[in-house]
């Protein structure tokens, strides 16, 4: 069965997106069956992944509204000769979401409940969160195994994380009732710059912080990280030597033995 992932937090820009599709095709680079989630009705996953939106089939508001399959929404985009993984894409649609989902019964769970049927046909599930803690990213949460937490290396970087500490505490105890868990994949540190003292301090805080909690693959800031998105293609695609690629691919690697190495 494959382990759900959210890369959730409210603040925007601290590298969520860069995130989900670069795990995602690294994750894929070392043969994992990967499936993407784009929830952000920005979309930006999803055209980081070199999707031309007029051509969609549909997208995961219409999977949501149950007007459509999952399966039916889905998009294999290949990653290099020989990896692939699935995306479910998003739109402007999902603009409206919350809202809708509110009308629907058990409105936490509707992901969870359509993602159920094809998440045995993946290793991982990664879920790219919107800038917020409304009722998608709750759908996100509701539907995740665990939640991969990004932090920019800038001034403030942990501000606000009570509030979504406080959220992931509530869903966690939520799920207990129906006997499953919610657990922290990690911290990841995004963006950082290696030259000042600033980035070094940040780091230093979000560890004592969070302690065994923080992966020990921090990304630095890169420029091809920047580029690829606008290429339409992952930084492992773009750049397979840059300094990104190298640092997406041992996150990857890391999650994988964090996962598959217990017992
Ligand atoms: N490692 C990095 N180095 C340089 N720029 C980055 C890096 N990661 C992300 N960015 C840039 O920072 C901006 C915000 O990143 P993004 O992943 O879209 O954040 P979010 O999804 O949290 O809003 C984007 O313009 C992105 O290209
Ligand atoms: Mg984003």
């Amino acid at each position: 069965m494959g382990k759900v992932i959210s890369i959730a937090n409210q603040k925007g820009g601290v590298g969520k997106t860069t995130t989900s599709v670069n795990l995602a095709a690294s994750l894929a680079f070392y043969g994992k069956r990967v499936l993407l989630i784009d929830f952000d009705a920005q979309g930006s996953a999803t055209t980081s992944l070199g999707v031309n939106r007029s051509q969609l089939k549909g997208n995961l508001y219409d999977a949501l509204m149950g007007e459509k399959k999952l399966k039916d929404v889905m998009l294999t985009i290949q990653v290099s000769d020989k990896n692939k993984l699935d995306l479910i894409p998003a739109t402007i649609d999902l603009a409206g979401i919350d809202m809708k989902l509110l009308e629907k019964n058990d409105h936490l769970y509707v992901l969870d409940s359509i993602l159920n049927i094809c998440k045995r046909d993946y290793d991982y599930v990664l879920i790219d969160c919107a800038p917020a803690l409304g009722i998608s990213t709750l759908n996100a949460l509701y539907a995740s195994d665990s939640v991969l937490i990004p932090i920019q290396c800038q001034f403030l970087a942990i501000d606000g994380l009570t509030q979504l500490l406080n959220t992931i505490r509530v869903v966690q105890k939520n799920l207990k009732v129906n006997q499953r868990e919610l657990t922290i994949e990690g911290v990841l540190l995004t963006m950082l710059d290696k030259r000042t003292k600033a980035g070094w301090a940040i780091v230093n805080e979000v560890k004592e912080y969070f302690q065994e909690g923080v992966f020990k693959t921090f990304i630095t800031s890169n420029v091809a990280a920047q580029v690829a998105p606008t290429y339409g293609v992952p930084i492992l695609t773009y750049q397979p030597k840059s300094s990104a690629a190298t640092l997406y691919k041992s996150l990857a690697k890391e999650l994988i033995e964090n996962n598959e190495n217990k017992q």
